[in-house]
């Protein structure tokens, strides 16, 4: 086989076979394909697309690349959810103890990351005490004694992913439905899942800008995890705003608890509603998605739903205090009021640009070795839809620092202000089943 001629198979149409993707996935893993062959296949695929057959192919070839996690000693059906990125998004530190508290097995592996605001891992470390390194072993018997252990990332997963991604990145062909699709996929099945939820962004602050892109992006993903035989589903919501109010990583976990208490945001508390139910439903512990999400409302009211976060945050050495008193979180010495510039109704608040704002503040990573201030952020008063008169606190800084001017400005610049009033987008736009 020579790259050459699949290069030139690709670019007059033709669909590549199972064999011809493995023998380039390994050869370029192996760099024995050189990046300019490999940019020029990006280019190819990128114009003439892949059928779901080459998209699984890719998939699983990347998947083979690197390490495999093994879950089979937990008992159960291991369903991963998987967001494709928003800011102060905390649904997974609410809906890890959520579908757990219905017996759904939770085994996470999360990351640090860079971005406006830490990771998972970030966000849990804001608690006195809690471990992630922990033993792979002791962590599969925390799952299967309490359902729920979260674990930072080890292994080399999907390292063709990681080689392809870079080059993508730098040869203009990232924005590719199958590419982000099979890059995305490849790295939730090598972390072991049996079963894969999807959050697919769209709006302003997403990835996918428009529902259009957004419905291809979540058809493509579930079309390949169910094709590599891993059950999938997706739900498409909406990004024209951060997710709840916080946004900071000790400030998204005081969110979280207060969502399991059932006294979360509304929006936060009904996207974890709607992902918790495909979760349970596809973890065989509901019959239907309607069942699978009157159960996960019956433990947060119950109050079974906090008391499986408080006995996952003692499990890994956590001071599960703070589900009672929050205030034992860190907290930042200042809060400072963010006023509305204008009158009007509230249109969009651009999620990354509140994101910015946080990271301004120290809540974020810019590179992999700074230190994150786990008590600062953004915590929004108004949100889309609300009238404001100008003068009035539409959010409040927490910060460790009194000179915050440049984060004010950001915070106010993120507020679409319009005179016409405003009817919100709906939160869930779409919801593909297998
Ligand atoms: N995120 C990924 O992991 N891969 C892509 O290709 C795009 C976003
Ligand atoms: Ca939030």
């Amino acid at each position: 086989m020579r790259m050459v001629d699949l290069i030139a198979k690709k670019r007059d149409g033709f669909a590549l076979s199972k064999e011809e993707i493995e023998y380039m996935i390994d050869q370029y893993t192996n760099d024995l394909i050189p990046d300019y062959q490999m940019s020029a296949m990006a280019m190819a695929l990128y114009f003439q697309d892949m059928t779901t057959d080459e998209r699984i192919h890719l998939t699983q070839a990347m998947v083979a690349s690197g390490d495999e996690i093994d879950l089979s000693e937990i008992d159960g059906i291991k369903v991963d959810k998987h967001s494709t990125g928003g800011v102060g998004d905390t649904t997974t530190l609410i809906l890890a103890p959520l579908v757990a508290a219905v017996d759904v097995p939770v085994a996470k592996m999360s990351g640090r990351g860079l971005g406006h605001t830490g990771g998972t891992i970030d966000k849990l470390e804001s608690i006195d005490g809690f471990q992630v390194e922990i033993d792979g072993k002791v962590f599969n018997e925390l799952v299967n004694k309490n359902k729920i252990a979260v674990i930072g990332q080890s292994g080399n997963l999907a390292p063709a992913d990681k080689k392809l991604y870079a080059l993508r990145d730098v040869t203009g062909t990232v924005n590719s439905i199958p590419l982000i699709a099979s890059s995305i996929m490849s790295k939730k099945i090598a972390s072991g899942a049996d079963a894969i939820v999807l959050d697919v962004k769209t709006g302003s602050g997403a990835f996918m800008k428009d529902l259009t892109g957004a419905r291809k992006l979540a058809e493509a993903m579930v079309g390949i995890g169910n094709g590599a035989g891993r059950r999938t589903m997706a739900v498409i919501s909406d990004m024209s705003q951060p997710l709840g109010y916080a946004v900071g990583n000790a400030l998204e976990v005081k969110e979280a608890i207060a969502t399991l208490k059932g006294e979360g945001p509304s929006d936060l508390t009904e996207l974890c509603l709607a992902l918790g139910s495909q979760m349970v439903y596809l973890a065989k512990k509901a019959d239907t998605i309607e069942q699978a999400r009157e159960k996960l409302v019956e433990v947060i009211e119950n109050g079974q739903a906090i008391e499986k976060f408080k006995t996952f945050i003692a499990a890994q050495g956590g001071d599960a205090s703070i589900v009672d008193q929050p205030a034992n979180l860190p907290t930042a010495s200042y809060q400072i009021d963010v006023k509305a510039k204008e009158t009007g109704y509230i249109s969009e608040i651009v999620a990354d640009e509140i994101g910015v704002a946080a990271s301004m503040l120290g809540a974020g990573r810019m590179t992999k070795d700074s230190e994150i201030d786990l008590a600062v952020g953004i915590v929004l008063k108004k949100k889309v839809g609300d009238y404001v008169e100008a003068g009035d606190t539409i959010a409040i800084a927490h910060s460790n620092q009194t000179e915050i001017k440049a984060v004010i400005e950001k915070t106010q610049m993120s507020y679409q202000i319009q005179k016409e009033e405003v009817t919100p987008d709906p939160l869930i736009h779409d919801v593909i089943t297998e």
